[in-house]
């Protein structure tokens, strides 16, 4: 990869979309060098209900993102994908290194064990496959081995994590993409884009679970031996305390939405009974509402959401992979006081709210935890490259990409 080579995330969300463009720096990192977001339209919880107004989001995104980059040509993009349609499950397979005792594999035999997996996967699933995650590699009945290229050995298996979506999902979006003349180059379901920023490296490894709370989704991932190893999207997000509010105390989303983000507490048990704070009902007349009342409301919701992801986690059997790491709450519903508290009491277990781990130029820019997800497609952007040039992509998806390349380049 060159010094100059750009990467584009795209992260279209329920409430808003966001564009980060960046140059590579080296195989490992990344400087940002634009943003860009406009409010959603035509996404909903995590599903394209209307293309074309999803187009017009990406391209207003994608516009502000590039005036601040200046002078980028961008074509490919990395999307996340969410929904509750999305599924993971495991999936193995094994292959003979048919080249006599004591082969070395090559970059080659892993990906044939990887199709493999992914072959296997897809007789027992309708669901479109997404991601083919290899967790383990055994090479002659030695487990736990983590790159077997290089190795010798006359039997290569793989245990892996299959990720599935609605297959009408995967294709509106790139129809949504498309349409922007934009070409979805590598697609990545939000838990995994994630983690993949807000997760260190140790909590990847001592067993963690991200929870990505936005505005209408509820994306879990968990993470043990440094790998994904579950995903689920449960509908729901921070939009439903904003409708709360609305409807509690008869005022208009919007104002109840300021009024979250202005003085929203979802630990009612601090805050002062007697406070009351005024509020401007469509900037016509005031109104006066209690403080601890609004926490009331922000409280019984934020333990609903919390107790529907432990839900999920229960269910899975995959809570018991949730080890020194606790969990991690990220996106805009993680930005709520006092939410790590309450998770704590629901999950039993440590709770720490996650940002993107990105400290280069612009860094201030998307320095919160609405931008996990954006950041998170660029650190798996730069670490795809990087399996890619060791050979993980194969050398005929080399060759494709170089044909396209040339062909976009063309036309
Ligand atoms: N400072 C804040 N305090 C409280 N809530 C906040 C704050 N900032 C954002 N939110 C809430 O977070 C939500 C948006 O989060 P986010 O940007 O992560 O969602 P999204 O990515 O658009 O949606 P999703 O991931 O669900 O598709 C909104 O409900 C918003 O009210
Ligand atoms: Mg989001």
């Amino acid at each position: 990869m060159s010094r100059y080579d750009n990467i584009v995330g795209i992260d279209l969300g329920t409430s808003k979309t966001c564009v980060a463009i960046a140059e590579v720096v080296d195989e490992h990192s990344f400087e940002l060098i634009g943003t860009g977001t406009s409010d959603s339209k035509g996404v909903n919880s995590g599903i394209i209900v209307n293309i074309d107004e999803a187009t017009d989001t990406i391209v207003d995104a994608l516009d502000k993102a590039i005036d601040m980059a200046g002078r980028v040509k961008v074509r490919d993009v990395i999307i996340n994908i969410s929904g509750k349609h999305i599924r993971s499950f495991d999936s193995n397979a094994t292959v003979n290194i048919a080249r006599g005792k004591g082969a070395i594999i090559t970059e080659a035999d892993v990906k044939r064990v990887i199709d493999a997996a992914r072959v296997n996967a897809s007789s027992g699933d309708e669901g479109e496959i997404i991601h083919v995650l290899p967790r383990n590699f055994i090479v002659d009945s030695e487990s736990g081995i983590q790159n077997p290229v290089n190795m010798s050995g006359s039997k290569l298996e793989v245990d892996a994590l299959i990720v599935t979506s609605n297959p009408i999902t995967v294709r509106n979006l790139r129809t949504a993409f498309d349409n922007a003349d934009l070409y979805v180059s590598d697609m990545v379901v939000s838990a995994l884009a994630s983690g993949e920023t807000v997760l260190s490296l140790a909590e990847k490894e001592q067993g963690t679970a991200i929870i990505d709370i936005g505005s209408g989704t509820i994306d879990i991932g968990v993470f043990s031996d440094g790998n994904l190893v579950y995903t689920r999207v449960i509908p729901g997000g921070a939009r439903y305390i904003t409708s709360d509010i609305s409807i509690g105390f008869k005022i208009p989303f919007e104002d109840a939405e300021k009024l979250k983000i202005t003085h929203g507490n979802a630990l009612p048990e601090f805050i002062d009974k007697n406070s009351t704070v005024k509020v401007d009902i469509s900037g016509v007349h005031e109104r006066e509402i209690s403080v601890y009342e609004l926490s009331k409301v922000i409280e019984a919701r934020a333990i609903e959401l919390l107790s529907l992801a432990k839900k999920a986690l229960d269910v899975s059997g995959y809570m018991r992979y949730v080890r020194n790491g606790g969990i991690v709450l990220t996106g805009g519903f993680s930005l709520l006081k006092g939410v790590d508290k309450v998770a704590e009491r629901i999950f039993e277990t440590g709770v720490r709210v996650g940002f993107p781990n990105y400290t280069g130029p612009l860094f201030e820019m998307v320095n919160s935890p609405i931008h996990s997800t954006v950041m998170g497609l660029l650190s798996y952007g730069v670490k795809n490259e990087r399996d890619r040039e060791s050979g993980y992509g194969g050398p005929l998806d080399r060759i494709l990409e170089f044909v396209r390349k040339i062909f976009g380049d063309i036309f």
